[in-house]
């Protein structure tokens, strides 16, 4: 069942979203080469705490962090980690937090220092691909509307969408339906209503779309080695059209 949100419940969902986008902004600024992943963690922490919100993924199926830091060919979940960071990395970071009866969910890859061409290009056509899909977020249209957009523009540019993860509605939790793939033929699956709302995340991967899981049971790898990347918004549908809530 995919809960509508009413527009009162919409504005409560604000401050979780702003709060999720206000921590990951300071996360960025603190990306530079020599800096660990759990150093960034710490910050996610300090940052959310001071708003008076609690991380959203921190022992969520017994997630052991509050941040997660995906680094060049990890997809999602990383866990943040001893090592420092090294110029020319790329790394996503995927935030959560709860606050007020709500969540709101947000991911960004960010460069380390200078990158390559081609990573900075795939960085670049997963955050275009996420724009798409958001376009896509309008009351009469259908959900698969929004994967088709987002497969189409990847596979144009030569990059592969990750099959094995989705995103999802969220509201008083942090996964509802519906799962929103990123892969699929348009005009499918649940007509968009106004009150949805929903954390869409492309993940895209510069070579083959298979990944794997290693044996820490949550890190997602490319299988061929790869690069990925990963963007997230949280999104209300509006009378008006979409809405981005994890916007500062
Ligand atoms: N944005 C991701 C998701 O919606 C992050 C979840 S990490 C977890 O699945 F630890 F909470 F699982
Ligand atoms: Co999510």
């Amino acid at each position: 069942m995919i809960v509508l949100k009413s527009l009162k419940e919409i504005e409560r969902m604000r401050a979780p979203c702003t709060i999720v986008a206000e921590v990951l902004q300071r996360v960025v600024e603190s990306v530079s080469p020599g800096i660990t992943t759990l150093e960034l963690n710490s910050i996610a922490e300090k940052e959310v705490a001071k708003r008076k919100a609690k991380p959203a993924f921190r022992g969520y199926s017994g997630y052991p962090c509050s941040l997660c830091c995906s680094l060049n060919d990890q997809v999602v979940h990383g866990i943040p980690s001893n090592n420092p960071l090294k110029d020319g990395d790329i790394l996503s970071l995927d935030f959560g937090a709860f606050y007020d009866g709500f969540f709101g969910d947000a991911a960004v890859t960010v460069a380390v220092g200078s990158v390559s061409k081609s990573a900075a290009n795939l960085m670049s056509v997963t955050e275009q691909s996420l724009a798409l899909a958001i376009e896509q977020a309008f009351q009469g249209n259908k959900l698969s509307d929004i994967a088709s957009a987002v497969q189409v523009f990847v596979e144009s540019n030569g990059y592969s969408v990750v099959r094995d993860f989705v995103g999802h509605g969220i509201g008083r939790n942090l996964h509802e339906q519906p799962q929103i793939p990123n892969y699929g033929q348009p005009h499918k699956g649940p007509t968009l209503r106004v009150g949805m709302v929903l954390a869409i995340e492309p993940m895209v991967n510069e070579k083959s779309f298979e990944v794997k899981v290693l044996a820490d049971g949550w890190t997602a790898v490319t299988l061929d080695g790869g690069l990925s990347a990963h963007f997230e918004h949280t999104v209300a549908i509006m009378e008006n059209g979409p809405e981005i809530l994890t916007m500062i």
